[in-house]
């Protein structure tokens, strides 16, 4: 079955289409002089993604990557309906294949906004997740921050956690003693790699007063001589990760670790993060410097489970 991807997946899409031993398939895309984007199913690909059915692999992320899943869903979507007249002639039409039709989200973006914090806002990950549900007929989503924003949607969705392969990551080059949440939102995922590794496991209290500024409750974490490695979802800015580190060097750890599932790294995050951390460890769900773990394989769980084969 064909694995497709546009401009924002395409290694994640491969190391996905070889988990499953099935084949890749790479859209035709570019971007106009003024900066809308352009995607098309190859020639050779058309007979392909309407044969059998497909996933398609893309981030919805930047901005710029919500609106090319849109265009490569609906550029399949019509290819599997049929419809492929063009100015240009070709093809005629043909029969309609039907259902088929599946989304992998490596990173959803705007996954943070899962609630309205004030009245007035919208929910954005929740308004997302609607309309991509429209052009497809399941969709598979790799650590979303907060699953519930994706709850009640008309087409089934699988969350999968990359959480096994940083444990195993970790396990082979980092061989922490100790994981720590940096905050409540991670318990789950950072404990998960405890129970894995086998190690000591504890999470800090986080207030974010703004997207530059956390603070940490102070605890006791009995770090001293420990390699601690901190767990989150996603790296942004590097700012819950540094401060976590500054508590965990206070108290006596003598090594710390970063991993995360989706490397945003904005505003610099690399070079801060570096001057608090010994290492920090992402997964390739976004084209990032630090990614050293395969998302393909929680992904392809996800797939599996979703197209229950
Ligand atoms: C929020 O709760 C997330 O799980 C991350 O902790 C957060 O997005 C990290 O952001 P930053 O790196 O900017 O502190």
């Amino acid at each position: 079955m064909p694995v497709v991807s546009g401009s924002s997946a395409r290694g994640l899409a491969e190391d996905l289409a070889r988990q499953l031993d099935w084949q890749h398939v790479q859209m035709e895309s570019r971007r106009f002089p003024d900066g809308e984007g352009y995607v098309r199913v190859p020639e050779d690909a058309i007979s392909s993604v309407r044969d059998q059915d497909v996933v398609v692999v893309s981030n919805t992320f930047p901005d710029s990557g919500i609106v090319e899943t849109l265009l490569i869903l609906e550029a399949i979507s019509d290819v599997r309906a049929g419809r492929l007249a063009s100015l240009k002639g070709g093809m005629d039409s043909q029969d309609d294949v039907g259902a088929g039709l599946f989304l992998a989200i490596p990173y959803f973006g705007y996954s943070r906004q899962d609630k309205r914090f004030q009245k007035g806002e919208a929910i954005s990950a929740q308004a997302l997740g609607r309309i991509f549900a429209g052009h497809c007929d399941g969709i598979v989503v790799l650590d979303l921050h907060a699953p519930v924003a994706l709850e009640g949607l008309e087409v089934p969705v699988k969350f999968v956690s990359a959480m096994p392969e940083v444990a195993e990551y970790l396990s082979e080059n980092v061989k922490p003693d100790f994981i720590l949440s940096p905050d409540k939102g991670a318990i789950e995922r950072a404990s998960s790699v405890a129970r894995a590794i086998g190690c000591r496991f504890s999470y800090l209290e986080k207030v974010r007063i703004d997207a530059h500024t956390i603070l940490h409750q102070p605890k006791d974490l009995d770090v001293e001589g420990s390699i601690v490695a901190i767990i989150d979802d996603m790296i942004s800015t590097g700012g819950t990760i540094c401060k976590a580190s500054e508590a965990l060097h206070s108290q006596g750890a003598t090594e710390v670790h970063a991993a995360c599932t989706h490397g945003l790294f904005t505003d610099g995050a690399i070079s801060r993060l570096d001057k608090f951390v010994d290492g920090v460890h992402a997964t390739n769900s976004l084209p990032n410097p630090r990614s050293s773990i395969s998302g393909g394989k929680a992904l392809a769980r996800g797939v599996r489970e979703l197209l229950d084969i």
